[in-house]
Parts: C-alpha cells; sequence; structure tokens
C-alpha cells in the first residue's frame, strides 16, 4: 500500500441517518484517539457509519476485511521480491498508523487469534506497531484511530475475541433503526415512495421475530434497501421481495412459506 492519504479520503458525504446520539458519542471518542467496536447484525448501517464519520471527522478511511486466512502480515506489511531486490510493503494497518487515517477492521473475530494480537499495542498509551521483519517501531500518527466490527452472537467459544482484546475497545451498538427511520433509509437508498418503503420495514419485522424460531438472523436494512432497488426498476414487488427478502435467508421449505406469507399481507 501506498503513504497517500488523498486515496483514502471520502469525498462525498454517505448519506448516514443517525439512530440516537451515536455521532456525538463517535465524536468524542475520536477527539480522545480511543480504539471503538461496532457491534451489531449483519446490514444495520456500521459500515455507512464509520464511512460517514470518516467524512465529517474529515479523515482517511482504510477497510480491512478479515477472514481466517489472514495473517499477520496481511495487516503490518511483507518484503517482496522484485527485479531490483527485496522491497518492504507497508500493510493496510501499518499504511493508515503513518497516514493517520482510521483504520476498520471489519469482522475482525474471523481473524486468527497470532493476527488479532498485532493490534494490542496500536490500542494502548504505547500507540505504536511493530514491525518484526523489518525491526521497525511505527509510531501511530497523532490523527489515526483503530475501529473494528462485530457481529455479536456470530462467535463460538472457539472464535470469538480474548477479553484483552475486547477491553482495548469503547463499543457502540447498532441494531435495525426503528420502524420510521429505516423506512427513510429504505427511501432514501432505494428511491421508492414512503408508504412503499413502510411496508417492506412492516414484513422485515415479521422476519425479526422468527430470528431464533427458524431463522439465524431476521431481515437487514440491506436487504430491505435491495428489494426498494428492484422495485424501483419496476419488478412486481412480491417478485421483488422473494428474490431479496425470502431466498437469500433460508433454504428451509417451511421457512420460505412463512416468508412468502408476511410478503403477501402486505403485496
Ligand atoms: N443508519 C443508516 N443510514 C443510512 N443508510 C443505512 C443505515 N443503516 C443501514 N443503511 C443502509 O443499509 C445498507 C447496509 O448497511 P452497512 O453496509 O453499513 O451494514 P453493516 O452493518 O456494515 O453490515 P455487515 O456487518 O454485513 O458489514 C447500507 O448500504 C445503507 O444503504
Ligand atoms: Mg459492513
Amino acid at each position: 500500500m501506498t503513504g497517500n492519504s488523498e486515496q483514502y479520503r471520502i469525498r462525498q458525504q454517505p448519506y448516514y441517518r443517525p439512530m440516537g446520539d451515536e455521532v456525538d458519542l463517535f465524536s468524542a471518542a475520536y477527539a480522545a484517539r480511543m480504539p471503538i467496536m461496532l457491534k451489531g447484525p449483519t446490514g444495520c448501517g456500521k459500515t455507512r457509519f464509520i464511512e460517514h464519520m470518516a467524512w465529517k471527522l474529515d479523515r482517511p478511511l482504510i477497510t480491512v476485511a478479515c477472514n481466517e486466512d489472514m495473517t499477520a502480515s496481511d495487516l503490518v506489511g511483507r518484503f517482496l521480491l522484485d527485479a531490483s531486490g527485496t522491497r518492504w510493503q507497508d500493510g493496510p494497518l501499518t499504511t493508515a498508523a503513518r497516514i493517520g487515517a482510521i483504520c476498520y477492521l471489519d469482522e475482525v473475530v474471523e481473524a486468527r487469534q497470532d493476527t488479532t494480537v498485532v493490534i494490542h499495542p496500536l490500542t494502548d498509551h504505547r500507540r505504536a506497531l511493530p514491525l518484526d521483519k523489518k525491526a521497525e517501531l511505527v509510531d501511530a500518527h497523532p490523527d489515526f484511530q483503530l475501529v473494528i466490527s462485530y457481529n455479536p452472537g456470530y462467535q463460538n467459544l472457539l472464535k470469538d475475541l480474548k477479553q484483552s482484546t475486547k477491553q482495548r475497545f469503547g463499543a457502540l451498538d447498532f441494531h435495525y433503526p426503528d420502524t420510521e427511520a429505516e423506512a427513510e433509509i429504505v427511501c432514501h437508498e432505494a428511491g421508492i415512495d414512503q408508504a412503499m418503503a413502510e411496508k417492506l420495514v412492516q414484513i422485515a419485522h415479521r422476519a425479526r421475530n422468527l430470528k431464533g424460531h427458524g431463522l439465524d438472523e431476521g431481515i437487514s436494512t440491506r436487504l430491505l434497501v435491495y428489494a426498494g432497488q428492484l422495485i424501483n426498476k419496476g419488478i412486481e414487488p412480491r417478485v421483488a421481495c422473494q428474490m431479496t427478502l425470502v431466498r437469500p435467508l433460508t433454504d428451509d421449505e417451511d421457512m420460505r412459506d412463512t416468508l412468502n406469507a408476511a410478503v403477501a399481507t402486505f403485496f
């Protein structure tokens, strides 16, 4: 990664509909350069929120999608071989620490614990990142902040953050928005009218009640936006809902019937 912070700037205001005082809380946490954990189910606005906050705070944003194959080198960097010999290449975490970006580690729980611990020295008073292979200690830029996302409930005992990692972060809880806010979001994102958006939200409410009763997860705001986008393109609402609110969620025929019935109440 290169160290040019301009390429990580968010130039246009990302639309974000606040749910409560999270914008103020995050701003205060940023002022203290406190590492923050965004907790909440899939598709509820965590990524949109951090994009909005990076724009608002005028910081570059570097996002890393974490997965279980990710190594510490993928975060901090590695030596590469090229025609002129070996050359060090910073990883995204190192770049963020150098340029003073907000570094967003998405789904950090997916990473192995030996990978996760590399963030520890950045998240305490040291605010430094040791590049062991290069024998360099990178002091974080004063504007650097670390943010991670975490989907509660998807973890098992073997796959969770250690307490010593968790307790390095302040946390904000995210939930699906209330009816009015969610309809507003779906209207805005999909370009459909309020009445149509409210129907989609009502369907989601029914499905969310099925969580733990045959569904692992309710219909996310993201899927409602998808449904709205298809409807906006002229797809018949019932078909749009099938495609976006029913099929992605479950393969169980009974559960699909139940969801289809919820759709049929409104369309
Ligand atoms: N509060 C909100 N304001 C504006 N848009 C929102 C909001 N919440 C959700 N959305 C919409 O829902 C979509 C999905 O949200 P987002 O990508 O932020 O989810 P996420 O919480 O990061 O999910 P995941 O855990 O799967 O990464 C966004 O692209 C946006 O259209
Ligand atoms: Mg996300």
